[in-house]
């Protein structure tokens, strides 16, 4: 079988995954890209989330309709004119692409992603394809069927914020290429995006401005702005409070907002869903478990099933989705408790999980419709559960974060309270790198969090160095 990919120069090549005998390359593209032809017409659109008649061009600096928030709009009759096998085929022949940006797990799937982009705009890190690990484990633990974690934290900049923020930061950089005068672009964050904001801005030599709480992200989320080269930006005050500021900010529309109440993260984000059916031979789980803070990330995994459905690449029973959120920062929670009841916005208080540390969440109107699709829960999780089931993971071999950890104790709490049912086929969306989160490592380990009573605290051991101490040692470990 030959696998096609576009090089970034729009020609068609082979990828190394062409298993042809001669091994050389056709003079022509292989047959069945060229049922994609015509593709280029797909153009999509920003929607008002509140009224479907209200369109915006995506060249237009908008981010919300008269307060509802806007999607990025895709017509579905032209992508429906191929057969889902079509689209599997293409999706599957890019993902052994050696080239960006056809190897990128975003730009992989651009026609469903941001089809008027021309290739050379792109400003791609190799974001995506991140890998479905099996925890076995743990799912024997629990009594799960299967457990997965999609490791979103296995990329540039160590979160999941990559794959919105590739889309962003290209189309920003289109804009300038033709014309438009932004100066820069701008976020608040709780870490995780002005990391990725940062690094995507430097590579395609856009400024960025960064806006952090002060004191409340960690070492290595506050250096990785800095090292890129941002205006870095520490406010006296929460996640929420930035994200007042830099929405006042950009009201000058020559600084362009970069959060997720801009539509386009959320474009890119919804790849993690397809990216992760497809890693599933095409098929769902039975339940997703997501952390959520903003609630951006959770809008983008069910507009990614939404557009596997409505273009029937997945039929039948739709998953469930289970958004995780510390009881520190739980408005999600509170509004799904009294069925799902509008939003209270919370100050959030001080958690492990700093990066969902938001009692304001701007994408809560999209959530509110994730969970009514997706006949979806939302729990929260103590800090004394979100360390411990982090620890359990990384005793399997992963390094998890704090916001994995969430996830990872809302499942267990869910299959406890027999919501998740024994048997079930799960995946988790695992968004950081547990290297972003060394001092809640350290501090799980040496007993030193408040309110977690680190059950399985691996301490450092300081011996004497002689044989007699390393055999004492050993001898108290493996008996
Ligand atoms: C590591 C991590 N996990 C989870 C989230 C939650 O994502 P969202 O804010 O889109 O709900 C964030 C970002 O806020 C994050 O940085």
């Amino acid at each position: 079988m030959k696998w096609a990919s576009r090089r970034v120069d729009g020609t068609i090549g082979l990828s190394d995954r062409d298993t042809s005998p001669r091994g050389r390359i056709p003079a022509e593209p292989p047959a069945f890209l060229a049922i994609f032809d015509g593709m280029s017409q797909l153009r999509a659109r920003f929607r008002s989330i509140d009224d479907n008649s209200i369109f915006h061009e995506l060249e237009e600096v908008v981010y919300d309709h008269e307060g509802s928030l806007l999607e990025v709009h895709h017509d579905l009759a032209p992508l429906a004119e191929r057969t889902p096998g079509d689209w599997k085929q293409l999706f599957g022949g890019r993902a052994g692409a050696m080239d960006l940006p056809d190897r990128s797990g975003v730009w992989g799937k651009k026609e469903w992603v941001l089809p008027q982009i021309p290739d050379d705009h792109i400003v791609s890190l190799a974001e995506g394809w991140n890998p479905l690990l099996p925890s076995p484990r743990t799912a024997a633990r629990l009594g799960l069927a299967d457990l997965r974690l999609k490791l979103c934290g296995t990329t540039h900049t160590g979160s999941f914020k990559d794959l919105g923020m590739t889309v962003l930061v290209s189309w920003v950089n289109h804009l300038r290429r033709t014309g438009a005068p932004i100066r820069a672009v701008a976020c608040a964050s709780t870490g995780d995006t002005s990391a990725a904001l940062a690094a995507y801005a430097a590579a395609a030599g856009i400024p960025a401005i960064v806006f952090l709480p002060a004191d409340k992200v960690s070492l290595a989320q506050l250096i990785q702005p800095v090292a890129n080269g941002a205006h870095v930006l520490a406010l006296d005050t929460d996640f929420d409070g930035c994200m007042k500021v830099v929405q006042e900010l950009t009201q000058d529309k020559t600084i362009y907002l970069a959060n997720s109440k801009n539509s386009l993260r959320v474009e890119g984000q919804k790849t993690v869903a397809i990216e992760t059916v497809q890693q599933l031979r095409w098929t769902a789980p039975d339940w997703f478990v997501i952390p959520g803070g903003n609630l951006g990330n959770v809008s983008a995994l069910a507009k990614g099933l939404d557009m596997m459905y409505d273009l029937g690449l997945l039929t039948g029973k739709r998953p469930r989705i289970a958004v995780a959120q510390a009881a520190a920062a739980d408005p999600l929670v509170k509004s799904f408790e009294k069925g799902l009841a509008p939003l209270e916005p919370q100050t959030a208080r001080t958690t492990l999980a700093s990066a969902i540390r938001i009692g304001n969440p701007v994408s809560f109107p999209k959530a509110i419709e994730a969970l009514k699709k997706y006949n979806g829960v939302a729990e929260s999780v103590s800090e004394d559960r979100l360390s411990d089931a982090a620890a359990h993971g990384d005793l399997e071999g992963f390094y998890h974060c704090p916001h994995t950890g969430v996830a990872l104790g809302a499942l267990e709490q869910l299959v406890e309270k027999g919501v998740i049912e024994k048997g079930s086929r799960v995946v988790v969306v695992s968004t950081a790198h547990g290297l972003k989160f060394s001092e809640f490592k350290t501090g799980y380990h040496e007993g030193k969090l408040d309110g977690v009573q680190s059950r399985i605290a691996n301490r450092v051991q300081r011996i004497a160095p002689t044989y007699a101490a390393v055999q004492d040692a050993l001898k108290a470990r493996l008996g």
